[in-house]
């Protein structure tokens, strides 16, 4: 009898303690499906251009950063509270993504990726943006 109370409290520990831990990983989104529309938009701001290092650089600090961290690692304060992991923008795989693609997932955004239409209002600001995302190619 003792014993199997003895089993019965390690199984609910190793229960509870499993759930907490799934419930604390963060999931990968998965694939983004990202209309016509957008897939064709080309940045018009060459990579080099100053507004990449002023404005794009500064917007990415004040809008991105909480979550995407400072070097897009996704080690931003805000991080550990998402469920969904904001990938990395360092590594090759990301940055193969063309200027259109980042575009809608950068402002239309889904789920935990918050839409920022309303927030960055002026074109060529948002594309100094992936400007700068472009800069922390690893
Ligand atoms: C509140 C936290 C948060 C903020 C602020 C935020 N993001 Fe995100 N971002 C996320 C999350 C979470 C994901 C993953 C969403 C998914 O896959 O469903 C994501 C995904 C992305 C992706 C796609 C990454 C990939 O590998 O697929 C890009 C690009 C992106 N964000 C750009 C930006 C830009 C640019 C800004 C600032 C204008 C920004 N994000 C601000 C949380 C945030």
């Amino acid at each position: 009898m003792k014993n199997s109370i003895k089993l019965l409290a390690i199984i609910c520990t190793a229960v509870i303690f499993l759930t907490a831990n799934m419930a604390m990983a963060q999931k990968a989104g998965g694939p983004w499906t990202i209309p016509a529309k957008y897939k064709a938009m080309k940045s018009t701001v060459k990579a080099g251009d100053p507004s990449i290092a002023g404005v794009g650089k500064e917007t990415f600090n004040k809008h991105c950063k909480s979550c995407h961290g400072a070097k897009g690692l996704g080690d931003g304060p805000k991080a550990a509270n998402l469920k969904t992991s904001t990938g990395n923008f360092s590594d090759a795989k990301f940055q193969a993504y063309s200027d259109g693609e980042l575009y809608y997932m950068s402002y239309i955004g889904r789920d935990e990726m918050p839409n920022f239409e309303k927030k960055i209002l002026n074109e060529s600001d948002r594309w100094a943006v992936i400007g700068y995302i472009r800069t922390l190619k690893k």
